[in-house]
């Protein structure tokens, strides 16, 4: 589906939904990280590295990752990774396409896949953290039910200026956020 078309589907009042990420996502991937706030998540710069990456995201031993789809093409990601099942953790984090962003699909989608890593996937507790100036992906982890835990001060160069992160988790015990939730389809 062309972008014009994805836009107008959003338009319309269209929902994503998640599924698998899938090798034919791949051009979406790339056409993605073709933006200058999507560098802290990696670079890919060809449709090589970005089957690469689909490759490396679709192995489901310590991790899941899905395709936030809309009309049938990849626009985001969310992801639980490094998954410590002796521990009962993973790592969480999340990126949408810049042409839909704001619109509250990645509130919806990360407490969609929360909710399911903290029930299905037997999971306790979920991590995440932030760089301080990006107040988006804050909002998106409280939306999403993390609750707040700290700062790691000063933790990144970025361009010669250091940068806090703040850290958040969403234990299976802290209350159910009313976030709406989207369809979810594994
Ligand atoms: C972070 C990111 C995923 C947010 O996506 P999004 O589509 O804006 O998310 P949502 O529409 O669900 O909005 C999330 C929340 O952030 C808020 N928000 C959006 N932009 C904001 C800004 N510049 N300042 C403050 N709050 C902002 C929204 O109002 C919303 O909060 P609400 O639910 O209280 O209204 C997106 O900006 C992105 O992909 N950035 C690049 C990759 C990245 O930074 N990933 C996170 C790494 S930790």
């Amino acid at each position: 589906m062309s972008r014009t078309a994805q836009l107008e589907q959003a338009a319309a009042g269209e929902l994503p939904r998640l599924r698998q990420i899938e090798p034919r996502d791949a051009r979406a991937v790339l056409d993605a990280f073709d933006d200058d706030a999507m560098r802290r998540q990696g670079t890919i710069n060809s449709m090589e590295e970005a089957e690469n990456w689909i490759g490396f995201m679709g192995d489901r031993g310590e991790r899941l990752a899905l395709a936030i789809d809309l009309g049938g093409s990849m626009i985001g990601t969310v992801v639980v990774s490094s998954i410590d099942h002796d521990n009962e953790t993973g790592w969480f984090w999340y990126w949408m396409h810049r042409d839909h962003r704001g619109n509250g699909w990645m509130s919806r989608a990360a407490v969609t896949l929360a909710d399911h890593a903290l029930t299905l996937m037997l999971l306790h507790r979920l991590e995440l953290g932030h760089r301080a100036n990006n107040p988006a992906s804050g909002g998106v982890a409280r939306a999403a039910g993390f609750v707040l835990e700290g700062v790691e001060r000063e933790k990144f160069l970025v361009d010669g200026e250091r940068i806090d992160v703040l850290t958040y988790s969403r234990l299976a015990t802290d209350p159910w956020p009313e976030t709406p939730r989207l369809p979810l389809d594994l």
